[in-house]
C-alpha cells in the first residue's frame, strides 16, 4: 500500500486554524454530549447489527447520530485499502480521524469496524477526551462467528480464496480495558442495546 504523502513528515507549512466556534457550541445546539462508540470484534460478531440498531434507538430518542462502518468506509473514503495489516492500520486511522471529526461537530458517532489491533484502537482513543471514547468488545466466539458466516467469508477463507482474514491467518487482539463486552452468542439483541444505551447514559 503506498503511504499517504506527508503522513509521518514534519508539516511547518501546516499551521491549523483555531475557529471561533468551539465543539461544545456546536454540541449545545443539539443538547446533547458528543461521543464515540467503538465497536470491535471478529467478522459476523454482531457489530454492525448492534450499530444500526442501537443508531435507531438513539434516533428515537432525539440525538443526533452517525454510523461509521468498516465495510460502508470501506466503498468510499477507504476503497484504496485492502486487508494487509498495514491497509488496516491505515483503515481504522481514517475512520477515527473521521470519528473526531464527527464528534467535534456534535455527534453522536458508532464506529463498527473489526479494527483487530490494540495499537489502532488506543490511538484512536487517544484522539478524544476522557469520557468521550468508549470501546465495546463484542466477544462473540469465533466459532460463532464462523458458524454463522452471513456472508460466506469464513468459508472462502478457510478455502484459501481470501487471504489475511481475521481469526484465520490475520490475529485479532481481544481488548484488555473495554468499557464494556458483549457477546452476541449468550445476549439477546434487545439486552445488548439497554447495555449500550446504558453504557452511553453514563
Ligand atoms: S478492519 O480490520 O480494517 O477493521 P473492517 O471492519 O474495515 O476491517 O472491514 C471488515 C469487513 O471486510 C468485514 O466485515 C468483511 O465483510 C470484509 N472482509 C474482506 N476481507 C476480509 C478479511 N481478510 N478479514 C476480515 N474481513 C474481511
Amino acid at each position: 500500500m503506498n503511504k499517504p504523502a506527508c503522513a509521518t513528515m514534519e508539516q511547518p507549512q501546516i499551521r491549523p486554524y483555531t475557529l471561533s466556534l468551539s465543539s461544545g457550541a456546536r454540541a449545545a445546539l443539539k443538547h446533547q454530549q458528543p461521543c464515540c462508540l467503538w465497536l470491535t470484534g471478529l467478522s459476523g460478531a454482531g457489530k454492525s447489527t448492534l450499530a444500526n440498531l442501537l443508531e435507531l434507538r438513539l434516533n428515537e430518542l432525539g440525538l443526533h447520530t452517525f454510523v461509521l462502518d468498516g465495510d460502508n468506509v470501506r466503498t468510499g473514503l477507504c476503497r484504496d485499502l485492502g486487508m494487509d495489516a498495514q491497509a488496516r492500520k491505515e483503515n481504522i486511522r481514517r475512520m477515527s480521524e473521521v470519528a473526531r471529526l464527527m464528534v467535534e461537530a456534535g455527534l453522536v458517532v458508532i464506529v463498527s469496524a473489526i479494527s483487530p489491533f490494540r495499537v489502532e484502537r488506543d490511538a484512536a482513543r487517544a484522539l478524544f477526551a476522557t469520557g468521550q471514547f468508549f470501546e465495546v468488545y463484542i466477544s462473540t466466539p469465533f466459532d460463532t462467528c464462523a458458524q454463522r458466516d452471513p456472508k460466506g467469508l469464513y468459508k472462502a477463507a478457510r478455502e484459501g480464496r481470501i487471504k489475511n482474514f481475521t481469526g484465520l491467518d490475520s490475529p485479532y487482539e481481544a481488548p484488555l480495558q473495554a468499557e464494556c463486552e458483549i457477546d452476541t452468542a449468550s445476549m439477546a439483541l434487545p439486552e445488548a442495546i439497554r447495555c449500550l444505551l446504558q453504557l452511553l447514559q453514563r
